[in-house]
């Protein structure tokens, strides 16, 4: 388990780039596996939750090879992956295993997934719900509730899923399984989430179906043409920088060329609500995503309220955010983000718990907490549960302690940002 000590520093001028991002990394590859021939992928995250998604398409019978900085998938088609021989291993990551059951659950052959500890108990009846409502055998341990999960599908049946969470990975399922399935087959989002799975499948030619903002829909059949895929740096990972900025008087960094959709930037509207200096703009264009820069100078902040349907479009950065929370003036109520937790830690409980350490002053609620910000904080030895995120959050906010803090089980980061540590000592 490895250990960081942060120091309290001068002013941070930088401009970086960030790794790809996490959700298109894990969408390029499996897309690029079930098209019509190769792709070539571009800027693809190194982390360990994209290698697990990688080893596991290998394991279904997709070769790939790397060339150079690109990597060039064999798809084998919608349908056409093979018998895996052993345990699909997701490692710590939802996003493989959610959505790689909605694309196994269009194959008639046995897959059995599991993954890290923290993986196994995250809940996953979202995803057998539906799965199982299409026709596909879909179990799981606890009364089909967690992983180690059971997969034997084949032609699948199109619906209408009415999901009772927003989560991106729930809908990225059904679809990827309605791929698979005769008719077509719609989900119902109860609040719109990231939309990258719709925008990468247009991207390769199919269809994606639109009823407002929250009812999407596939027909099965559909295939899928090969791409030249160029991923852009990830959003959550750039917000790490940006709260840096924030934290640090004098500082000014632009993180360059990252994904600026805006089911993706909320953070980024959080932190300018609470009177952050961010500015975000879009130069281009990757597979369907709007691609820009971000800067983000020290401010002042001052606490918000922050409603449930602020909550999708800034899910991951909550620990960071819960962090400039304790920095900020006055106070933060977060609410309507119960599914905080059901992520890498609970994010609700982990946070408080670590940002107490530290002398935050803090209530929390089954769906959210209440930061009183503005408080001295005091060094600590702050703990990452295993949960990446939650890890270069509390390094971030070391920076704006005086005496610093450590970081145990610092390794996570690994996780989405390789190389944060050094880059972030550096
Ligand atoms: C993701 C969706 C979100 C997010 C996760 C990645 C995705 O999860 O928290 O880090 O790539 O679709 P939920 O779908 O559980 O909200």
């Amino acid at each position: 388990m490895s250990r960081i000590e942060i120091k309290s520093g001068g002013a941070i001028v930088r401009t970086l780039r960030v790794p790809g991002d996490k959700s298109i990394s894990h969408r390029a590859l499996m897309f690029a596996a079930l098209a019509d021939g190769d792709s070539v992928i571009s800027g693809l995250q190194q982390g360990l939750d994209v290698g697990a998604t990688r080893g596991c398409i290998e394991a279904l019978g997709v070769s790939t090879e790397t060339q150079g900085d690109e990597l060039i998938v064999h798809g084998v088609g919608v349908g056409g992956l093979s018998e895996p021989g052993d345990l699909l291993d997701c490692m710590n990551s939802g996003t493989t295993m959610r959505l790689l059951s909605g694309i196994l659950a269009g194959h008639g052959f046995l897959s059995v997934l599991t993954g890290d500890r923290h993986l196994r108990i995250r809940p996953m009846a979202r995803i057998l719900d539906p799965l199982r409502e299409m026709g596909a055998l879909a179990l799981g341990r606890d009364e089909d509730r967690f992983a180690p999960l059971i997969l034997r599908g084949g032609t699948l049946r199109g619906l209408t899923w009415k999901m009772n969470v927003a989560s991106a990975q729930v809908k990225s399922a059904v679809l990827l399984a309605g791929l698979h399935a005769r008719g077509t087959t719609w989900v119902e989002e109860p609040k719109a989430t990231r939309d990258h799975t719709e925008r990468m499948l247009s991207s390769m030619g199919v269809e994606v179906l639109k009823e407002g903002e929250c009812r999407i829909g596939v027909t099965g059949g559909s295939r899928l043409s090969p791409a030249e895929m160029t991923v852009p740096g990830d959003p959550s990972s750039a917000a790490f920088w940006a709260a840096a900025a924030l934290l640090v008087p004098g500082s000014r960094v632009t993180i360059k060329n990252v994904s600026l959709n805006p089911t993706r930037t909320g953070f980024f509207r959080l932190i300018e609500r609470m009177g952050g200096a961010v500015e975000l703009t879009t130069t281009g264009e990757a597979m369907g995503e709007p691609v820009g820069d971000i800067t983000v100078e020290y401010s002042q902040l001052t606490g918000i309220e922050v409603g449930e349907d602020e909550v999708p479009s800034a899910i991951d950065e909550f620990p960071v955010f819960g962090a400039l929370a304790s920095m900020a003036k006055g106070e933060t109520v977060i609410t309507g983000a119960e599914e905080l937790r059901h992520k890498e830690s609970d994010r609700i409980d982990t946070l408080a718990g670590e940002l107490r350490k530290a002398g935050v002053v803090m209530e929390t609620f089954a769906d959210g907490m209440k930061i009183s910000g503005g408080a001295k904080l005091s060094p600590a030895r702050f703990e990452s549960h295993g949960d990446h995120r939650l890890a270069m959050a509390l390094g971030v906010l070391g920076l704006a302690i005086e005496g610093g803090c450590e970081v145990a089980g610092a390794e996570a980061a690994d996780v989405s940002y390789p190389g944060f540590w050094k880059e972030l000592l550096s």
